[in-house]
């Protein structure tokens, strides 16, 4: 039985004080129960203070991005071994927003998780499609070649370390939430390819997050669905209330 994992990735919201406020609310409404995991994914200004607050807690903590080199001449760039020591247990990589905005294509996305697992990070690998691809058709062989491209050389036993999430562009930011039926498809379609490529067992274990316009009104009917073992958060995270809500629903 695989356990849900509820990530909110608040991308480039909240300073210092904005921060810690939020994450104090969070930790002060999580019941205490282990039935979900729930990891906060702070700007890096705030991964240090961040950490201090979630400690002891069941709270984890995880970056945007990272680069794939350990140190050297590679200006406003974060290395792994700089977010290990700020205590992320994860990074978030291949976000649409990172492959669109700022040119990051497969071959770079697959480095950074190569890199990220051998450093010892857990991966929440970013994969979606456009509307016009979607409208095309092509939803599948998108999110394949994603796949394929971007998990390149890992081994099953990295497998263990990676969280798929499906973020569907057009849902992101938009209100427009895929349906659980039509995310479910895609989730399923996702496993199998997981088990053709690596192994069944792998396919049952990994954890297929949703995200796109994931709130706390329609995370429930998400959830319920077979292949949907969690969600990657974004507006809806920025507010203590909404995400303890979304985890509440996991
Ligand atoms: P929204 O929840 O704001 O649509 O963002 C989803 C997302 O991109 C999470 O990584």
């Amino acid at each position: 039985m695989r356990k849900k994992v509820i990530a909110g990735n608040w991308k480039m919201n909240k300073d210092l004080n904005e921060s810690q406020s939020l994450v104090s609310g969070i930790i002060s409404g999580l019941g205490n129960d282990d039935k979900c995991d729930v990891i906060v994914c702070p700007p890096y200004t705030s991964l240090n203070e961040v950490h201090a607050l979630i400690k002891n807690t069941k709270v984890k903590l995880g970056a945007q991005n990272m680069f794939y080199e350990e140190s050297g001449a590679y200006t406003g760039e974060i290395s792994p071994s700089m977010l290990k020591s700020v205590g992320c247990e994860y990074v978030i990589l291949g976000h649409s927003e990172r492959r669109n905005i700022f040119g990051e294509g497969d071959e770079m996305i697959n480095k950074k998780i190569k890199k990220a697992l051998e450093s010892g990070l857990k991966v929440i690998f970013c994969i979606g499609e456009s509307l016009a691809q979607r409208e095309e058709s092509i939803t599948n062989d998108v999110v394949k070649n994603q796949i394929v491209n971007g998990l390149n050389g890992i081994t099953s036993d990295d497998m263990k370390n990676i969280i798929i999430a499906y973020e569907p562009i057009w849902a992101i930011g938009t209100g427009k939430t895929a349906t659980p039926e039509q995310a479910q498809e895609v989730h399923s379609f996702i496993r199998n390819l997981i088990s053709n490529n690596f192994s069944n067992e792998i396919a049952e274990n990994i954890v297929i997050q949703y995200g796109g316009s994931v709130k706390p009104e329609n995370a429930a009917t998400l959830l319920s669905k077979p292949d949907i073992d969690g969600a990657l958060v974004g507006g809806a995270c920025l507010k203590a209330d909404s995400f303890l809500s979304i985890v509440a629903s996991a």
